[in-house]
């Protein structure tokens, strides 16, 4: 699947989104990852994990492990949103986009999903849950699994465009402690290295 023809399906399957430019984002980065694991946390309706493995697809072929316990969450809107009916639209989307192959759907929340992974597991992490790292007990989260990226491994954070979500001020942290080094932001995604 080339990266044009990810993007008429994400079109057909997602015909409101604006996001494409992101998908191109995490095909680029899923099509660089040449071993290990590319796991996702937050899948909603399959968009970036549609996107993940198309990329994956024309590179190494590696697993996309995608992680959502699809429940409701307060995200950094005000709003609670998701829910158990976004697994059924997620399976449908997954199948229309002939990704089943790659694509790993893990049903639990992020500090669940983790002890699955050993340490040097990960090639890509894509964080992107919705909710800000400033909020009780999401730095804690997120500082668990970056443990699991393998040197040269890349930490992906989905963003707002307004910065809703601390995710520069979590990687300026990850920077000053020496662990990770700052890569060109791309389209609302924080991207960094792990050194
Ligand atoms: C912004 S959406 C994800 C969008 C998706 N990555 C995409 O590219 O279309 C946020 C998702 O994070 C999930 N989520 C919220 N809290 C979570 C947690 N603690 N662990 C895993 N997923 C979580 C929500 O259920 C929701 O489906």
């Amino acid at each position: 699947m080339s990266k044009a023809a990810m993007c008429k399906t994400l079109g057909a399957l997602f015909p409101e989104t604006k996001g494409m430019p992101r998908a191109e984002v995490l095909y680029d980065l899923a099509k660089e990852a040449s071993d290990g694991a590319i796991v996702e946390i937050g899948t909603h309706h399959g968009f970036g994990a549609i996107a993940l493995a198309s990329g994956s697809r024309d590179g190494a072929g590696v697993p996309i492990y995608t992680v959502d316990p699809s429940e409701p969450a307060f995200i950094w809107t005000g709003h609670t949103m998701y829910g158990q009916g976004d697994r059924a639209v997620l399976l449908r989307n997954l199948l229309e986009a002939n990704v089943t192959d790659l694509v790993r759907i893990v049903g639990l929340d992020a500090r669940q999903a983790w002890a699955a992974f050993k340490e040097d597991d990960i090639s890509l992490l894509f964080w992107d849950i919705g909710i800000s790292l400033k909020k009780p007990g999401m730095k804690e989260a997120i500082d668990e699994w970056i443990t699991k990226i393998r040197v040269g491994g890349i930490l992906a954070l989905g963003e707002t465009f307004g910065g809703h979500l601390g995710t520069d001020d979590y990687i300026a942290d990850l920077v000053k402690m020496g662990t990770y080094r700052q890569k060109n932001n791309r389209y609302a995604i924080r991207i960094a290295e792990r050194i």
